[in-house]
């Protein structure tokens, strides 16, 4: 790619949860837009390969379990020692926990397991990307929600509430960042087809695709990892110089969209 066309030039980025899925084609995507690249996951193998893929010069692997507050300090000073400062900070890593439709059949033990990486893990990213970011007095912090950030029954209850728990989380570091010129923001993605969603579902990429399809409101378009890293190359990138606090969601218009709409449809439509 032209160096005039790269949008993250000169900047380094921490990703969580980046050996598969959405970070890892968010790893590649920033790396590609001239970005260095600190690759953090539990995942060593994949993690390592991904970093590979992207070329040792421009990343760096580092195990990082987010929801061990040293190994997350060690993951943003690594950034710091290798290459110099930590422009984006992207909190990605997730874990489901079994679905059990009734919350009288949900245990507490799974619950914590989903909170502590979902919520804590994100909070731990957030805690230690401004304690290297406030004295540079720029960044830009980026979490992954979801849909379920917003929709009740969409996902598991201790899943729903941690992704209301990272847009609360975005808002007040957002509140208490701006002063610094940080700026604090948060994804929300549809459904996906990664190893978390079919893993989940237990059903194939097709067979997910097809039924998120259906679904959709937005129709005639497969929704794929490239939706959310091209958003969230736009809030690392300096085109979102002025965006913060905010939920991006790209969902296609599902969460704004009644399930009474049909009934309004005029005659004819399809
Ligand atoms: N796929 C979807 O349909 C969808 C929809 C809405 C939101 N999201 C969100 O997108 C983000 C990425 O999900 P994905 O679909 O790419 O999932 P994925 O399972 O492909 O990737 C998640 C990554 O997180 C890592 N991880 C898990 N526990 C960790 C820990 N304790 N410390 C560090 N890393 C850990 C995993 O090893 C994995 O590499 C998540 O925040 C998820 O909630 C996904």
């Amino acid at each position: 790619m032209a160096s005039t066309s790269r949008r993250l030039e000169g900047k380094v980025a921490l990703i969580t949860g980046a050996a598969s899925g959405i970070g890892e084609c968010s790893a590649k995507l920033f790396a590609e837009h001239g970005a260095k690249i600190v690759i953090a996951d539990i995942q060593d193998q994949l993690g390592q390969a991904v970093c590979e893929a992207i070329g040792l010069s421009n990343s760096i692997f580092v195990h990082c379990d987010v929801t061990n507050e040293e190994d997350v300090k060690h993951a943003v000073d690594t950034a710091i020692d290798k290459f110099g400062k930590l422009d984006i900070m992207f909190n990605n890593a997730v874990i489901l926990d079994p679905h059990k439709a009734r919350v009288i059949d949900n245990e507490k033990a799974d619950f914590e397991r989903v909170l502590s990486v979902n919520v804590t893990g994100v909070f731990l990213g957030m805690k230690h990307a401004a304690r290297v970011m406030v004295p540079a007095r720029a960044g830009s912090i980026i979490s992954t929600a979801s849909v379920a950030s917003n929709i009740g029954g969409l996902s598991t209850h201790a899943y729903t509430c941690a992704k209301h728990a990272v847009t609360g989380l975005t808002k007040n570091l957002a509140a208490e960042l701006g002063q610094f010129g940080i700026r604090v923001n948060c994804l929300s993605p549809y459904a996906i087809a990664t190893q978390l969603a079919t893993s989940f579902l237990g059903i194939n990429k097709e067979t997910l695709e097809n039924m998120a399809s259906l679904h959709a409101n937005l129709k005639g378009v497969t929704h794929e990892t490239d939706d959310i890293t091209k958003a969230a190359l736009f809030l690392a990138s300096d085109e979102a110089k002025y965006i913060s606090g905010q939920n991006l969601f790209i969902d296609g218009g599902f969460g704004v969209t009644s399930p009474l709409f049909n009934m309004f449809q005029y005659p004819g439509n399809p």
